[in-house]
């Protein structure tokens, strides 16, 4: 036994403790605390880690602080360091705003408990009275949203093919004011010209919402096209680990008094997300670029294994030069996306639930934009809330089935297709 004590100097409190302390919040010297201005002209694969986040103030953790609390002290009458109460705003969804208004080229952001509250801050903007156009095969949930307000509220709704640009224009009315885009939509993956039809709503006098769930801000920016506002459900790919809900509304550049709208609309409503569910997509934004790439790549590998099988008759892949807004796919986006949806040959339910149960690598489930593989049968599914006629006018038969595709290798996911679609009953 000795009685020597080793002093480890890199144990705060240890007199051997070789740094200088400096009180909490002091500002840094180096060079990550002139990082900030840099983003808005970074790269995006360095805005997707650096949009929003900092060191944080305080002792510099490199991943903002969690600030899981309900409410803030005010350090005098009056006097509080710009937040009161976690409804109305908190740092850590804060940063997550941030990150993603960097992220989309727009003015600002907020977030919301799930991609339905996003939707539901957007309607409430509307004035009593209003009307409104939206995509015919827009997601299940904002179709029940809109037949909510339209039964509880009285606001007017026209369903339609947005490719038809004469058609958008023939719906408008005096009282129109929004146009609800989805694009690629839900799940037929139809584009909507976002620059032709928000032109159409800017005269008149319509705002212009995109939701942007199925591309992220990687692949689409609505924001150039002239979009007001873009949706998300952050469930998706944004967070891309299928372990949250959340959404979020992004006003455009320059639309200040749009955005301070939409963030109280957040906190009258009460659907702001909450710090610990704003802090994992943050996380998940990370890796939003590679994760993007990585969809894309399995879904091109998967359309053109399924658009060259014979008991397939319809894949749905804007990447595929057989899609009929290919074009338009290349010019408005910056990449293809990871959904793709695909019928079979012949309508047969059998012949659709084997094709559900018998896949091993995707799994029969809602949702999409996560890591792992998800196949959805959208008619009893994502879309069940639709009514029979209204999935009819969408196109949306019971043999479409929707595969989210993850970042997997696209090897097993064909290998998987392959076993499922081999084994049809006769
Ligand atoms: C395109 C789209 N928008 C909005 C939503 C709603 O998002 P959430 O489920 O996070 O409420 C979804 C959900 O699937 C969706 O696919």
């Amino acid at each position: 036994m000795t009685d020597e004590v080793h002093l480890d100097s890199n144990v705060p409190g240890n007199p051997a403790y070789h740094f200088t302390i400096v009180p909490a919040g002091t500002p840094g010297r180096v060079g990550w605390a002139q990082r900030a201005p840099l983003v808005p002209g970074a790269g995006l694969a360095t805005q997707c880690v650096h949009a929003g986040v900092q060191p944080d103030p305080a002792y510099g953790a490199v991943m903002p602080p969690i600030y899981q609390s309900s409410t803030f002290a005010f350090r005098d009458v009056c006097v509080n360091a710009g937040y009161d109460y976690t409804r109305s705003g908190n740092p850590t969804r804060a940063a997550l705003e941030e990150a993603i208004a960097v992220l989309e080229g727009g003015m600002g952001a907020t977030c919301t408990s799930t991609g339905m509250s996003a939707v539901i801050v957007a309607l409430n903007l509307l004035p009593t009275g209003s009307h409104l156009l939206c995509t015919v095969d827009c997601y299940g949930g904002t179709f029940r949203a809109l037949e909510h307000a339209r039964a509880a509220y009285g606001l007017q709704v026209s369903y339609l093919d947005l490719a038809d640009l004469r058609a958008v224009a023939a719906a408008f009315r005096p009282n129109t004011r929004m146009v609800w885009i989805e694009t690629p939509s839900n799940p037929l993956l139809r584009l909507t010209d976002i620059r032709a039809v928000a032109a159409i709503a800017k005269a008149g006098g319509a705002l212009t919402v995109v939701d942007n769930t199925f591309l992220s801000p990687v692949q689409q920016r609505p924001f150039r096209f002239g979009a007001d506002l873009v949706v998300h459900s952050t469930t998706k790919y944004l967070n891309g680990h299928s372990d949250v809900v959340g959404g979020a509304v992004v006003s455009a550049p320059g639309q200040l008094a749009l955005l301070q709208r939409i963030q109280s609309m957040n906190n009258l409503l009460g659907t702001s997300q909450s710090p610990h569910d704003a802090f994992l997509v943050l996380r998940g934004l990370k890796t939003l670029l590679l994760r993007m790439r990585a969809h894309e790549a399995g879904a091109q590998v998967v359309a053109r294994y399924l658009a060259g099988h014979p008991a397939v008759a319809k894949v749905h892949f804007p990447g595929l030069e057989s899609h009929p807004q290919h074009a338009l796919a290349k010019a408005q986006q910056d990449g293809f996306g990871g959904m793709v949806s695909f019928e079979l040959a012949g309508f047969r339910q059998d012949r659709v639930d084997h094709v559900l149960r018998s896949l091993r690598w995707f799994t029969l489930a809602e949702s999409l934009g996560g890591v792992e593989s998800l196949v959805a049968h959208p008619a009893s599914m994502t879309h069940a809330s639709m009514t029979p006629e209204a999935r009819a006018r969408a196109g949306i038969t019971d043999g479409v089935i929707r595969l989210s595709i993850g970042i997997e290798d696209p090897k097993d996911l064909v290998a998987d297709l392959e076993q499922a679609l081999s084994t049809l009953p006769a």
